[in-house]
């Protein structure tokens, strides 16, 4: 810890009242960093610090920049879930309004920890290190703030098309109000019908896939924009970095390798079963099973038990009977999954989110119901 490193003045002098000891003048600072940095900017010159001073500064810098990040992060994370449970244009754009004052914030605290490139390697502490690679990929807040705003609309009118799209009910009915989360979902589940199943999932696909395509293009060119900004090939390459492992890619193809003979065993078993229901016409006997008949909108679970349970007849527990006896609400549901979290000791909740979490759908106005938790970024409301 003893060697001494030559270190330019002005990267150091951007941490707040930070004692230097500038070649034998000890100074003291108590301004603001930015008086500092105006004021130290012209001399630019390399002063001889040690490791301890060093790792003070980078502890210093990033004890700042956690504060003002965390702040504007709660703030666009706050006004975005305000946007979403009461959709309105004006809510829409302080949501988006905010999240730009983050972005501009994230951009201010890249271009403080860019100027720190070649001193990372010489901090001692893991920590640290691994802090200032977190706050050196800066995503799409690089954007100019013109494609930056481009950007976030794009994805705030994607979301809002996805969320709120509602498709006319199968051959003719008049009702053309089917939401995906109260109506679309539970007929997926329970509809048998080949005909009315493929009708939902085309016409949802309509309203939502096809409305939205081409502002995906945009986003899909700005995000690659971004991520060249960021010094990364595309955005794939971009996306992958939180992940912090080089072969992230290399890992996720083995763990596939390793679940794929089970997998081809499953899904050669569900289409047996859905072959029998449904014919050989819609179930072909090789190739992939058709999406809309698994129970599901997106196939990502098979919920069609009455079809695929292996054993039948073997006796099923359904509590919902007993459910209603005992006078469960939406609010006790949460209670008791809380319980259960307990008592497998995980932290209770916080009483920020019994207080203003949104457990059922209000209806005076449109929200994007679809179940989501959220972190405030202020370490104890997730
Ligand atoms: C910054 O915040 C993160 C997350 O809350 C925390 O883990 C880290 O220790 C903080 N860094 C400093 C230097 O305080
Ligand atoms: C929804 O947001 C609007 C502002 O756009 C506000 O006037 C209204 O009170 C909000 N509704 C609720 C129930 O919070």
């Amino acid at each position: 810890m003893g060697k001494s490193l030559a270190v330019n003045q002005h990267i150091l002098s951007s941490t707040l009242s930070l004692r230097l000891n500038r070649r034998g003048n000890s100074f003291s600072q108590s301004r603001s960093s930015r008086d500092l940095m105006t004021e130290v900017t012209p001399y630019k010159r390399d002063i001889s610090v040690n490791h301890t001073t060093l790792a003070l500064a980078a502890e210093r810098i990033l004890n700042e920049e956690n504060e003002s990040l965390r702040q504007a992060c709660t703030r666009a994370v706050y006004t975005s879930w305000y946007y979403q449970t009461n959709l309105t244009e004006i809510n829409r754009r302080i949501a988006l309004s905010a999240q730009m004052q983050y972005s501009s914030m994230k951009q201010q605290s890249w271009h403080k920890v860019q100027l720190w490139q070649g001193l990372k390697n010489y901090l001692l502490s893991d920590e640290i290190r691994r802090q200032f690679e977190a706050l050196s990929v800066l995503g799409t807040s690089a954007l100019p703030v013109g494609d930056l705003t481009d950007y976030k609309n794009v994805l705030s009118i994607m979301s809002e098309t996805y969320n709120t799209a509602t498709i006319c009910g199968y051959q003719g009915a008049r009702k053309c109000d089917l939401s995906i989360d109260r109506d679309i979902s539970p007929l997926m589940v329970n509809s048998r019908d080949a005909s009315e199943l493929s009708h939902a999932w085309k016409t949802w696909r309509d309203n939502t896939g096809k409305k939205i395509r081409n502002h995906f293009s945009i986003f899909v060119e700005l995000a690659n924009k971004a991520a060249r900004y960021n010094g990364f090939r595309n955005v794939v390459e971009m996306d992958l970095v939180p992940y912090e492992r080089p072969d992230f890619r290399q890992e996720i193809a083995n763990a596939w390798e390793q679940i794929k003979p089970l997998y081809l065993q499953l899904h050669a078993y569900a289409r047996s079963k859905l072959r029998k229901v449904y014919g050989s016409s819609i179930v072909r006997e090789r190739g992939p099973l058709p999406a809309h008949i698994l129970g599901n909108m997106w196939a990502q679970k098979w919920d069609v038990n009455d079809i695929l349970m292996p054993y039948p007849w073997k006796p099923q527990i359904d509590v919902t009977n007993e459910m209603v006896k005992q006078r469960f609400t939406p609010k006790k549901l949460f209670e008791v999954a809380e319980d259960f979290f307990l008592s497998m000791n995980m932290t209770r909740m916080p009483h920020t989110f019994w207080r203003h979490s949104m457990f059922e759908a209000p209806n005076d106005r449109p929200i994007i119901c679809h179940a989501s938790s959220w972190d405030f970024c202020n370490s104890y409301d997730y």
